[in-house]
């Protein structure tokens, strides 16, 4: 069985670590692995590559640094090609992203079944473009692999086939504890060095378009994380979008306690992450792994994707995203520390039980 899989973004190379780990030993399965170049900093991009063990893509696309439109259409023109020449059973595509999207297109105009690993998940706000990702990729897809119960429902509501969709777990939860004993032994980044003691500080990111590009969200953000940054140091690696948005507005000048960092390695964000007192983000990737770790989280937003994690008490939204409301998202957070044992992504084999139906439903020809 030929698997082409579509990565491009930061978190997508995390979540194919785990299966691509997997069918580089299988006898019976080859991946070819596209890039398309949405993300191409060596902090954004080859770090993981490194650490994470990913074997060097076939094929580059080098289509970042574009507008929506314009990376989509050069990822659709290129994954067409190369699905053309390769001819695989299955297209694999994670998450929702821009190159999510692009390979899903590709595949169903070929008629090449698109399995879709973290399928179902929703914010219902379709002014954000992962939530139009997510439901045209879900849509044309063959095989739904949902994390959760959540998704599960999602899914149904939208009447999508119930043959078609897999509850299999949370991939990043197999990563986490691949390569969560590895980060423990990890170095700080040196900057960092001496300042922090273990669950004596918080550590943020924020990414979203919707908070980057709107200057009251950002001020709102940053104010509440300024504020924070007078009780425990708070350690803010930047995505490059942020870092721009920063500069543009001038808001980091009122922030000078915050310890601001280039982007992280997968194996540092998570030592960082293990050790500290909290979390705040909106990143649904650094919400999960905050729970994998067992450090509260608040979001930076007012709706989540990952309801199971506000459910249970490790993750907290605020009201409203002001100032005010997210400060005392995290004052509830520092205060009051989850007890519950609950698993709600699975067990940690997320890839295996995907491989696993896949290679069942694609034998070979005789
Ligand atoms: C994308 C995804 C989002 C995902 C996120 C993870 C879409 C629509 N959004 O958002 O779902 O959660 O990735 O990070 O696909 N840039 C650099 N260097 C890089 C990468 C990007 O400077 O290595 C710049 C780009 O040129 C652009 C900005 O950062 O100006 C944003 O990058 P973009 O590819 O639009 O997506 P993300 O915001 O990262």
């Amino acid at each position: 069985m030929k698997i082409v899989t579509i990565v491009g973004a930061r978190p997508q190379f995390i979540k194919c670590s785990a299966l691509s780990r997997l069918t580089r030993a299988h006898p019976r399965v080859e991946e070819v692995l596209v890039h398309t170049g949405q993300h191409y900093d060596s902090t954004m991009s080859d770090v993981f590559f490194e650490q994470l063990g990913i074997e060097k893509p076939r094929y580059h696309l080098g289509t970042g640094g574009r507008s929506h439109g314009a990376m989509t259409a050069m990822q659709l023109d290129g994954i067409e090609k190369i699905l053309t020449a390769e001819r695989p059973e299955v297209v694999l595509v994670y998450g929702d992203t821009n190159s999510t999207l692009a390979g899903a297109l590709a595949a169903a105009k070929l008629c090449i079944p698109i399995a879709h690993v973290e399928a179902g998940l929703r914010s219902f706000n379709r002014r954000m473009p992962e939530e139009i990702n997510r439901l045209l990729t879900d849509h044309v897809s063959e095989w739904l692999f949902t994390p959760s119960a959540e998704a599960t429902r999602n899914l149904a509501r939208e009447g999508i086939g119930a043959e078609r969709v897999h509850e299999v777990g949370d991939i990043m939860y197999d990563v986490a504890l691949f390569f969560g004993a590895r980060a423990r032994d990890e170095p700080p980044p040196p900057e960092l060095a001496g300042r922090l003691d273990p669950r004596g500080y918080a550590v943020a990111t924020v990414h979203r378009a919707e908070n980057t590009d709107d200057p009251v969200h950002l001020a709102a953000i940053v104010g509440a994380l300024a504020d924070l940054s007078r009780r425990m140091p708070v350690v803010l690696p930047l995505h490059p979008r942020t870092r721009k948005a920063l500069s543009q507005t001038g808001l980091a000048d009122d922030a000078r306690n915050i310890i601001f960092l280039d982007p992280l390695g997968y194996l540092e964000l998570t030592k960082l992450v293990q050790d500290a007192a909290l979390v705040a983000t909106d990143s649904g990737g650094l919400q999960k792994e905050a729970f994998f770790h067992r450090v509260p989280c608040v979001t930076l937003r007012t709706v989540t994707e990952w309801v199971e994690l506000v459910d249970l008490g490790w993750n907290r939204l605020p009201r409203q995203l002001e100032r005010a409301a997210i400060n005392e998202a995290v004052a509830a957070a520092l205060q009051h520390r989850p007890t519950t044992a609950a698993s709600p992504y699975g067990a940690g084999d997320t890839a295996e039980r995907i491989l696993a139906m896949l290679d069942g439903a694609y034998p070979p020809t005789p």
